[in-house]
């Protein structure tokens, strides 16, 4: 009887994680989306990690991994939500982690799993008070999607990465060209801002189709 009713509870938090996936990607602005983060932060990671098992998170940290050996290095990790990216850091190895996110409620729930030296309330869609090449690495997972996060906020990113730096980040298929990221990586690329590392279009979630692209692009 008690693995039918943990059954039954395992379905309905899948429905739950798929609905508010749903609302999710039906996102058009950035005031949109910080209100569902602020509904949402408390029970993320159960909908993310065991209803719909979401595994970008993990990928894209291993992305930064391949190109960044050193472990003492700098990382923002930006769109840090409650803090799933910077676990999987952790796990290899790093610990200088910093978390800029606009969702006090998400930044609430970082707090909590005490794995970031530094949490900074931020918009992306605005100037960062960060100073200029601050970071030896950045990485993003999730926060380029539906209305969230303009391409130009690309530019404030490389601003606070040094010279050299890496940014590894998903970038949502559906978003790639409606939001002009595929523009703006052409914009870096040629005006020798940064260059493209690596780009493959992969799954967010466990068995799911590939969901968007993870990419690695280097500040020059
Ligand atoms: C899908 S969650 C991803 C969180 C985490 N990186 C992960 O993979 O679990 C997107 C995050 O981006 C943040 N976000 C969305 N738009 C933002 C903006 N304009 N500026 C800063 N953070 C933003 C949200 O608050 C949310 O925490």
């Amino acid at each position: 009887m008690a693995h039918l009713i943990m059954a039954d509870q395992n379905r309905s938090s899948s429905a739950a994680s798929k609905r508010i996936l749903e609302r999710a990607y039906a996102l058009k602005t950035p005031d949109e989306a910080k209100a569902l983060y602020g509904d949402w932060a408390v029970s993320y990671d159960q909908h993310l990690e065991q209803g719909l098992n979401y595994i970008a998170p993990a990928c894209i940290a291993q992305i930064l991994d391949n190109v960044l050996a050193d472990r003492t290095a700098s990382i923002l990790d930006i769109g840090c939500g409650t803090g799933l990216v910077g676990a999987y850091l952790v796990g290899h190895g790093y610990s200088a982690i910093d978390g800029l996110d606009f969702s006090a409620e998400m930044l609430n729930q970082a707090r909590s799993k005490q794995i970031y030296q530094k949490l900074l309330p931020g918009d992306l869609n605005t100037v960062l008070d960060i100073p200029d090449q601050t970071y030896d690495a950045g990485i993003s997972c999730g926060t380029f999607t539906h209305g969230h996060v303009k391409a130009d906020a690309l530019d404030e990113i490389l601003r606070v990465l040094k010279p050299g730096a890496c940014f590894a980040c998903t970038i949502h298929r559906e978003v790639w060209q409606s939001a002009g990221f595929d523009s703006k990586f052409a914009q870096l690329m040629a005006s020798g801002v940064a260059e493209l590392e690596s780009m493959n279009e992969q799954p967010f979630y466990e068995n799911a189709p590939d969901d968007g692209r993870f990419c690695v692009i280097r500040r020059l």
